[in-house]
């Protein structure tokens, strides 16, 4: 059985497929502690509609977050950017601080690609193929951010290397979905994620996205897991909670 499966007595009739298949869609909830098995699934064939998929699917709230994402960087001389994408918050954060020598990393080479074409002679970004679970650079930033990379991550390996690669009086900022609390927002956060499935029949790039993501963000306890590893090693802890609790930026600040 592959890592990170358990098996559910349920499953051959829930989805009469092979009830350990990584990211089969419908027994995506078995997957217990590795959604990266996800991340191909998701990112392979995305990366050139991702931008307009990501603004049109939240409402323009992605550009919202990603400003509360933003307003947390202190004035900084390096910052990583982790699982950056297309680059959406690396440029952005570059916008604000053009003076600040920027790292994105990520593990789709299509997404660094549609982000290198971005770049701009002035730009003091530079972007690496990398998994962020398992980075080894040499150097050391005094801020770390990610926007969505919090729930496809094991907590306690992801911070690790955070920590590695962070220096004294430095910042970890995460941002993700969160499933919201209340019970009417969770009716229609529901309802959304149905309309976005039958919508995303129209899109085979994204059917297995709008499908598995509701499923990941429910299973997922990002803010909880990630803030008590952050806080067990000394650092600390803020969270915001944004847009009905749909999702949350989590800061951690090591000491100096
Ligand atoms: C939803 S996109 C977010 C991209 C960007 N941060 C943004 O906000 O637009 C998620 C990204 O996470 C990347 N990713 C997922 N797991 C990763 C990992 N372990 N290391 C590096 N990148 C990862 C995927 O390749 C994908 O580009």
């Amino acid at each position: 059985m592959p890592i990170g499966l358990v098996p559910f007595p349920c499953c051959r009739i829930y989805c009469g497929a092979n009830p350990y298949k990584v990211g089969c869609r419908n027994c995506l909830w078995l997957i217990q502690e590795s959604p990266k098995a996800l991340v191909k699934q998701f990112f392979e064939n995305t990366a050139v509609s991702y931008e307009k998929i990501v603004n049109l699917t939240t409402f323009g709230r992605d550009s919202y977050w990603k400003r509360e994402v933003i307003k947390k960087i202190p004035k900084c001389s390096s910052i990583l950017d982790l699982a950056c994408g297309t680059g959406i918050l690396t440029f952005k954060i570059a916008e604000k601080f053009p003076d600040t020598k920027i790292t994105g990393v990520d593990i789709t080479e299509s997404f660094l690609n549609v982000a290198r074409k971005k770049l701009k002679p002035n730009h003091k970004i530079s972007f690496l193929l990398d998994d962020a679970e398992k980075i080894d650079l040499t150097t050391k930033f005094d801020c770390i951010t990610s926007s969505y990379i919090p729930k496809y991550c094991i907590p306690n390996i992801l911070i690790e290397k955070c920590l590695n690669h962070l220096n004294s009086g430095g910042k970890i900022i995460f941002h993700d979905f969160t499933y919201p609390q209340n019970t009417v927002v969770k009716g229609l956060w529901s309802l959304y994620f149905v309309i976005l499935k039958i919508f995303g029949r129209l899109i085979p790039n994204w059917k297995d996205v709008f499908e598995n993501l509701p499923k990941l963000v429910k299973l997922s306890n990002w803010v909880d897991d990630y803030g008590n590893i952050m806080k067990r090693n000394g650092l600390q802890v803020e969270i915001q909670n944004l847009t009905l609790r749909s999702s949350a930026i989590l800061t951690g600040t090591k000491k100096i």
